[in-house]
């Protein structure tokens, strides 16, 4: 194989050496890196860092699965207070990078490389205190290891972009992955991140680990995850009080949430059915606050991208934690109504005593605790 063209990049608190191609091409380039995530990578290292101190763990271990160059891996032990690290890919091209990367940023006694698969890589290591998955696609058939291999309190840090098998799109492999239903609808990015937690957190159960999301995001073709997992029969049994079905009426808008599966809207309606997923919070709103603080004491960041970050994560922190919510698009349209400027109906909603959070999945969209017949009403 050809030698590959490198450049040098930084991110964050470090500098990396990355194939030229990555910036031209980065999902055929034999080694992965793609800058357009690093926004990702900026929030999964005060998100971590972040989670650590809010878990109170010190000294902590980190596997990182699919490490590709080793940015994340690195970023994480040089600015979320990674104590020590291994870097794990499967991809022989990867290793050199992996291997630059660690002297480049001077971590050479705290990393170490692993060149193998990821579950054959947990099976012969020792316990981590953070365990970072970022695969192609989903990590879904790693968590099992995860739950050997995490110690009795850990933090799973997952992405998966499979999307559209979360989201409606492929029924089979929605069942197949994640034994779960979607519905294909204007929320159905929330629906994919409330499966995947629900999925993980029955997972967690057969190896007696409670789950507890810590802060979860939505961002054009992914969903991220942090779960604090804690090892206990009477915590992984509290799981199950979590999970539950989302319905839809794709006839009158009607929407909601419950443990018991539902068929029928009260409009008389064949109700769409997405679950088993999680019914409870998908971030800690402590958590997200504590970030903020983090991410204000962060100086290596340019203006531009710092303000990125905390207008991202202000919205995280001011979405409400109820359940589902609304395109105010897809209402107008169905009623054959102008529509108002998402602002002045959610200041309409507001004035007449409903709660109202605009939300990070989607623009133009809001969660309220007023009914599909209240919103209605409100927009006539
Ligand atoms: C999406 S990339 C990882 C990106 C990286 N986390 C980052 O932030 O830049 C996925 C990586 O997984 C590696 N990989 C694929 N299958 C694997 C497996 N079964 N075990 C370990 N690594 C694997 C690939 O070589 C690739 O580098
Ligand atoms: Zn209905």
């Amino acid at each position: 194989m050809a030698k590959l063209q490198t450049t040098k990049i930084t991110e964050g608190d470090s500098c990396f050496s990355v194939p030229k191609q990555s910036f031209s091409d980065p999902h055929h380039c034999p080694v992965f890196y793609n800058p357009e995530m690093q926004f990702n990578r900026d929030l999964s290292t005060i998100f971590l860092k972040t989670c650590i101190e809010h878990c109170k763990i010190t000294k902590p271990r980190l596997f990182d699965g699919y490490t590709g160059t080793g940015i994340r891996g690195i970023r994480y032990l040089k600015e979320s207070d990674i104590d020590t690290a291994v870097l794990c890919d499967a991809g022989d091209a990867s290793i050199p990078f992996i291997k630059k990367n660690i002297l480049l940023n001077k971590v050479s006694k705290r990393a170490a490389v692993m060149h193998m698969d990821v579950n054959q890589a947990l099976s012969t290591s020792p316990l981590f205190d953070v365990i970072e998955m970022d695969p192609f696609g989903s990590p879904i058939q790693n968590i099992d290891s995860a739950f050997r291999r995490g110690k009795k309190k850990f933090i799973l840090s997952l992405t998966f972009t499979d999307l559209a098998n979360l989201c409606g799109g492929h029924k089979d492999a929605c069942k197949r992955f994640y034994n779960a239903q979607s519905i294909n609808c204007a929320f159905c990015h929330e629906l994919a991140m409330r499966i995947i937690i629900g999925h993980v957190a029955n997972i967690a159960s057969l190896h007696e680990f409670g789950v507890t999301p810590l802060v979860s995001w939505y961002q054009g073709h992914y969903v991220k995850t942090f779960l604090l997992c804690e090892s206990g029969a009477l915590k992984a049994d509290a799981n199950f009080d979590k999970l539950g079905y989302a319905w839809l009426c794709k006839k009158c808008g009607n929407r909601g949430t419950s443990v018991e599966m539902l068929s029928k809207c009260d409009c008389g309606e064949k109700l769409n059915v997405a679950g088993p997923l999680w019914l409870d919070k998908f971030s800690s709103k402590e958590v997200l606050k504590k970030a903020a603080v983090n991410l204000a004491e962060q100086k290596f960041y340019a203006e531009a991208q710092q303000a990125k970050l905390v207008k991202f994560m202000g919205l995280l922190f001011e979405e409400s934690e109820a359940p589902l919510f609304y395109s105010l698009s897809e209402l107008c349209s169905q009623a054959k109504l102008h529509v108002p400027k998402l602002v002045d109906f959610m200041n309409k909603l507001q004035s007449n005593g409903f709660e109202v959070t605009a939300t990070h999945f989607a623009p133009g969209c809001f969660k309220t605790n007023a009914t599909i017949k209240n919103i209605l009403a409100l927009l006539k």
